[in-house]
């Protein structure tokens, strides 16, 4: 089966250029690996646990984020690195974006309380906590377009995994971190839960971060901007007393 594989090398020439290549392994991580010590050793991407939990493997086929060693594929299909992020060379991108993401919306324990868990707790940040920090929900996010500072889907869904934890006992800090560029300029386009692997739905994590900052005392700063003054005329023209 033939697939192609998009690919840059700054040092040899500055443009992304398409390559094909005929493999024989179905999975994509396996073709990968088959290309590289057969075929081509200068083919570079990145995959560490070969099992979809640690995260590394996140590319884009056929313009869909997919991890490459938990997707099978198909003749044709086409390869390319994640969005949102500088190719660093073929399908390794910079990842400079998570540890600043991460660190300005407090998406981490601050303030650790002893507490007894109950499973319901455990229940409350479960999802959440299988996120593999693999980006493809990042690459998948229209708002970075306009706004490279949004702080995203898996920073925020991070966020109500600790905002939910009980043993955090500064949760109103991180509350307090995603009203600037964060819950209220997510537009609700569900991409990021399409494409997770782990099955997390961050815009739904999203729309809870924007209840609770709603109880904190915030509200949407959008509904500012909005002019409820349509230009009409609100009687129409109509007296409904009839004079
Ligand atoms: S739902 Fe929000 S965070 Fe998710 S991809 Fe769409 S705009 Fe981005
Ligand atoms: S929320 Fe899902 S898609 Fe986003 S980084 Fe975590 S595991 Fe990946
Ligand atoms: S290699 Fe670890 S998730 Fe794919």
């Amino acid at each position: 089966m033939k697939i192609k594989i998009e690919r840059l090398n700054t040092q040899k020439n500055p443009q992304q250029f398409k390559q094909e290549y005929e493999v024989s392994s179905q999975r994509l991580l396996d073709a990968l690996n088959e290309i590289k010590t057969t075929q081509d050793n200068t083919l570079t991407y990145r995959c560490g646990c070969g099992s979809g939990v640690c995260g590394s493997c996140a590319v884009q086929v056929n313009g869909v984020e997919r991890l490459s060693c938990k997707t099978y594929i198909n003749e044709g299909d086409v390869v390319s690195a994640i969005k949102r992020s500088e190719v660093i060379r073929d399908l390794v991108v910079n990842l400079e974006h998570q540890e600043k993401v991460l660190k300005t919306s407090h998406a981490y324990l601050e303030a650790y309380q002893e507490e007894t868990i109950t499973p319901q707790d455990e229940k409350l940040i479960d999802v959440q906590s299988n996120c593999i920090l693999c980006q493809s929900c990042y690459s998948s996010c229209p708002v970075y377009e306009v706004n490279p500072d949004f702080l995203g889907p898996y920073a925020l869904t991070r966020v109500l995994r600790y905002v939910n934890d009980k043993k955090e006992h500064q949760s109103r800090s991180k509350i307090d971190a995603i009203q600037s560029n964060g819950v209220w300029d997510c537009t609700l386009c569900g991409n990021c839960t399409m494409v997770c692997p782990q099955f997390i739905d961050p815009k739904t994590d999203i729309m809870n971060l924007r209840s609770k900052s709603v109880q904190a005392g915030y509200s949407d700063p959008n509904m500012n901007n909005m002019d409820f003054d349509s230009g009409f005329n609100t009687d129409f023209g109509f007296n409904p007393n009839g004079f």
